[in-house]
This record gives structure tokens, C-alpha cells and sequence, in this order.
């Protein structure tokens, strides 16, 4: 079973006049064990498919599937659990909190989701896999841009979720971090049985993919 499942989602913003159909009608499917990319240009409704996705808005009509089960109608509070435990974000700023160093970005969650987090030696191994180990004690400033990601994917996955999604994860990374946060991407699918869902139209990462979609003007083409 397909671990997330979109069934003709629509996403209309505004009213009258000022309507965008910003998802016309969208059919998707994602499996764990698999890295998927939806590409496209600005405004193609990217970012509202993956918020839908990730239950952080609703779809103005059409089915949104978990594990097969149609979260569309859930109340606020079941979709924040379900966020809570099932899917980690990495959104386009980062969302690091700027006064807090980065091992305390991690006890943060701790504070909000108290079961099912990485154990102290799941999350030490999972530093030294994403080459982050030194910079523990730092804050968010003392970052570069590619760490920052790197810390934002670790407090996403500290988690434990099954879906990973993420918004444009390479902007602003230089080729060589775009390397290695899609070769990471790529072992969270494969060695972790994450499914992971990037949007982004960074041509860099398709090397990694295991499927591509393109998405225009609120549509969906399965690429690869
Ligand atoms: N909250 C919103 N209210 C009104 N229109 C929105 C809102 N969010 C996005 N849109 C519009 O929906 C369309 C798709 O936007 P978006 O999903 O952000 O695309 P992308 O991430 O591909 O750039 C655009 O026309 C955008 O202006
Ligand atoms: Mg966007």
C-alpha cells in the first residue's frame, strides 16, 4: 500500500474574483523506500501540494490517504498528531529556532512529542552521518547555509517519521551540498525506509530520484 495517496485533490485560494485554482487535480502516490521529486517552476502550486500532503492545509476537495486512510475530514488536533508522529517536514527557511544551539533544537521536539523519538545513540549516529557532530554547541547564525540544512533534516527525522517532506532543500547550496544532502536523501529512502518527497527545481538532484513528476499550472506529470 502506497504510504501516502493524493485521490483528485483540488486547492482553490480566495474567493470570486480573486480565485486561483492553484491544484486542478491532482492523483499521486508515494511509496517508503523511495525518493520522489516534484519539479516545476514558481507558482505551479508546488509548495501548496506538499502542505496538503503533509496535512498542514486541507484540499479544497479530493482525498488525502495515509497508510490508506483519508485524513481530508480529520479535526485540527488528529492532524497535528499525525504531523507529530508520522511526517517530518524541512520547510524552505530552515524553521531552526535562532536562539536555541543546535543540540537543543532536538530536546525542543522532545518537549512537544515526548514517545518514539531517536534514542541519544540513533541521534549521535545520525549527526555523524549527516557530518554534524562538531556543531553541537553552535546556534542557527554561527550555520552555513548547507549545515543549516543538514541540522533542519536531523530534527526532522529526530522524530522518527515515516514521510519526510521538503520544500526546496537545495536552495542556496552550492553543488557540493547539493550532492550530499541528495546522496542523504537518498540512504534515508533506502537505509532507513523513509518515503521522501522533495519539491524543488534544482536539475541536481534527479540523479537521485526514483521517481519524477512535473508540475504546471497546478497539474501533475509523472516524468520518470
Ligand atoms: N495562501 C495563498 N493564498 C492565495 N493564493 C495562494 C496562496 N498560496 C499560494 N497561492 C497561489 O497558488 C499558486 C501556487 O502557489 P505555490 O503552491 O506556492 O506554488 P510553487 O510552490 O510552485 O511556487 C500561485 O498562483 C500562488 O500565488
Ligand atoms: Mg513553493
Amino acid at each position: 500500500m502506497a504510504v501516502i495517496e493524493l485521490k483528485n485533490v483540488k486547492k482553490v485560494y480566495g474567493k470570486g474574483n480573486a480565485q486561483v485554482e492553484a491544484l486542478k487535480n491532482i492523483n499521486f502516490k508515494a511509496d517508503k523506500g523511495e525518493v520522489v521529486l516534484i519539479m516545476g517552476p514558481s507558482g505551479a502550486g508546488k509548495s501548496t501540494f506538499l502542505t496538503i500532503a503533509g496535512s498542514l492545509q486541507k484540499p479544497t476537495s479530493g482525498e488525502v490517504l495515509i497508510n490508506g486512510e483519508d485524513i481530508s475530514d480529520f479535526s485540527a488536533k488528529k492532524r497535528n498528531e499525525l504531523r507529530l508522529n508520522r511526517i517530518g517536514f524541512v520547510l524552505q527557511a530552515y524553521n531552526l529556532v535562532p536562539f536555541l544551539p543546535v543540540e537543543e533544537q532536538f530536546t525542543l521536539v522532545d518537549k512537544v512529542k515526548k514517545q518514539n523519538n531517536l534514542s541519544r545513540d540513533e541521534l549521535n549516529d545520525l549527526l555523524k552521518q549527516l557530518g554534524i557532530t562538531d556543531l553541537v554547541k553552535k546556534y542557527p547564525s554561527e550555520l552555513s547555509g548547507g549545515q543549516q540544512q543538514r541540522v533542519a533534516i536531523a530534527r526532522a527525522l529526530y522524530a522518527n517519521p515515516e514521510i519526510l517532506l521538503a520544500d526546496e532543500p537545495t536552495a542556496s547550496l552550492d553543488t557540493k551540498n547539493v550532492e550530499e544532502v541528495g546522496q542523504l536523501f537518498k540512504d534515508l529512502a533506502k537505509k532507513r525506509d523513509k518515503a521522501v518527497m522533495l519539491v524543488t527545481h534544482d536539475p541536481r538532484l534527479e540523479k537521485y530520484a526514483d521517481h519524477i513528476y512535473e508540475m504546471m499550472d497546478g497539474q501533475m506529470t509523472q516524468k520518470k
